[in-house]
């Protein structure tokens, strides 16, 4: 048999594959988003999580990095990748997550059931048998109450998408090396942009491109625009195949679908009776036309969640912006926060200005629900405000207590996965899922001393030793309090 899986196997090998951090796929976060979708998914801190094409399997090790006591099992089809990935989880000296070599084809472990499944940007890559084997794959490992999330480009705004990565796969298919394709097939973007007509349809998807194309990574333009095997499903034909396998659709972390306060009737007509969520999502997406890419939510159709129990175990940050210019007519200044989604509120009721000044003031640190709702004095009102500002992608929802500190101790102890990623790389993951750039470069280094063995005078001195100039006790407390912001400095 003709082994189907030999062109990506071949593909990631050949050029890694430069894993995105994802906050969304971890436990923590669907927690969080199923609460406010109305279903309550699996304690994060005690969970069983597997990651499906896992890459060298960053992001399932940073979900190990925060919940001890959870286990946490990746595979992927790439040995480079898995092996990268095992290097770093024994430099942080990880114990509860295990990587191995795998295709979903034939994954050895059957039988065994996970709290949580994840598996970012694999669907729409691969042929369509693996497409079919992975979701089989979900709906015989996921645990009952358990969720999966599975992301995907998504039609029909990914429609022009396909017809350009098949144009740019043909037209480069002859050119030896991984360079000289991507360059060429940057070339012949060019030229195609240089000459849409008036009214083009290609033109629009051509020129998010042209926007995109100088933050793209080589190897990512390459996996994702030549790649050989490039399918997105619409939201409708991905529910109706997970159902063949026992599952069905619990909602998107895209949590913006919540929010359909915009649509008419006739609009809302569309969407359905809720139950639905791949016809609903489906709907969206041909009313938005936006979304082209879905992180959708998958539950066992026998034994789903139960029901949310509100919102008081959560945690909630605002990273975004405030501006305080006037923004109405009323003649007075009003706070404008703002999101990098492009979403904004000027808050209007009492309880939102409450809520947002009550979050802002906390920067960056996070509150409770207790604590937000003591600052408005009314839970009713909060609870709303909340629902609203987390659907807009205003206001992150964490599920689980934060595992940083603001206030390092006397001898600070910065994340041991962020000191291992650092003693290789140029970036490291923060305890709260997100990837961080040293504002700085000598960042790095001290972030590395910060092993729990150096108090602040121990410290000065390494650094001065380093940077070959005189650094005070009194700047390392400087450079802690800046530093620990990131969220990178254990409790
Ligand atoms: C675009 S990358 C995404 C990697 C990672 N999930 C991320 O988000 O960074 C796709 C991954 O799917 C893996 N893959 C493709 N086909 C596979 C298969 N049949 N079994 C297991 N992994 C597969 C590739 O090796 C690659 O690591």
């Amino acid at each position: 048999m003709a082994d189907i899986s030999a062109s990506e196997r071949e593909a990631y090998d050949t050029v890694a594959y430069p894993t995105a951090i994802v906050s969304h796929m971890t436990p923590d976060r669907i927690r969080a988003a199923g609460l406010l979708h109305g279903w309550s998914a699996p304690d994060p801190s005690a969970a069983s999580v597997l990651e499906i094409g896992c890459g060298d399997g960053l992001n399932i090790i940073g979900m190990a990095a925060v919940a001890p006591r959870a286990r946490h099992v990746g595979f992927d089809l790439s040995e480079h990748a898995i092996a990268r990935g095992r290097a770093l989880v024994a430099a942080a000296g990880l114990t509860n997550v295990t990587l191995e070599v795998g295709d979903i084809l034939d994954w050895a472990r059957k039988g065994e059931r996970f709290d949580y499944i994840v598996c970012h940007g694999v669907y729409a890559w691969v042929p369509e048998p693996v497409q079919r084997a992975l979701l089989g794959l979900i709906g015989a490992a996921l645990a009952p109450g358990g969720v999966a999330y599975v992301s995907y480009d998504a039609l029909p705004a990914a429609a022009p998408k396909v017809e350009i990565q098949r144009f740019l796969v043909r037209r480069t298919a002859g050119i030896e090396g991984v360079e000289a394709r991507v360059r060429a097939a940057v070339g012949i973007l060019a030229t195609l942009s240089r000459h849409q007509v008036e009214g083009s349809r290609l033109k629009p998807q051509l020129e998010v491109l042209a926007r995109s194309l100088p933050s793209f990574d080589a190897a990512y333009f390459f996996h994702d625009w030549l790649a050989d095997h490039y399918a997105p499903p619409s939201a409708a034909a991905f529910a109706a195949a997970a159902g063949a396998e026992g599952l069905k659709v619990a909602g998107d972390a895209g949590l913006t679908d919540l929010f359909t306060h915009d649509l008419d009737a006739e609009a809302a007509q569309l969407l359905g009776d809720g139950d639905d969520w791949g016809a609903r999502s489906e709907a969206l997406d041909f009313l938005r036309g936006a979304q082209m890419f879905r992180r959708t939510y998958l539950v066992r159709a026998d034994a789903p969640p139960p029901p949310a129990t509100g919102l008081k175990d959560l945690y909630f940050s605002f990273d975004g912006e405030r501006d305080m210019s006037r923004h109405d007519e009323t003649g007075e200044d009003r706070p404008r926060y703002s999101a990098d989604l492009g979403t904004f509120l000027i808050p209007t009721a009492p309880a939102q200005a409450a809520v947002m000044q009550a979050l802002w003031d906390a920067r960056p640190g996070e509150l409770s629900y207790a604590q937000i709702v003591t600052r408005t004095g009314d839970e009713a009102a909060a609870d709303e405000v909340l629902r609203r500002v987390c659907t807009l992608g205003l206001v992150a929802a964490h599920a689980t207590p934060p595992a940083y500190t603001l206030t390092p101790g006397e001898r600070p102890i910065a994340s041991p996965l962020a000191r291992a990623m650092f003693a290789t790389g140029s970036y490291a993951m923060t305890l709260r899922h997100a990837r961080l750039v040293p504002k700085e470069p000598p960042t790095a280094a001290f972030l590395q001393l910060c092993d729990g063995t150096r108090d602040r005078a121990a410290l000065a001195h390494e650094m001065s030793a380093r940077l070959g100039a005189s650094i005070t006790p009194g700047q390392i407390g400087a450079a802690l309090a800046d530093i620990s912001g990131r969220r990178v400095f254990l409790a």
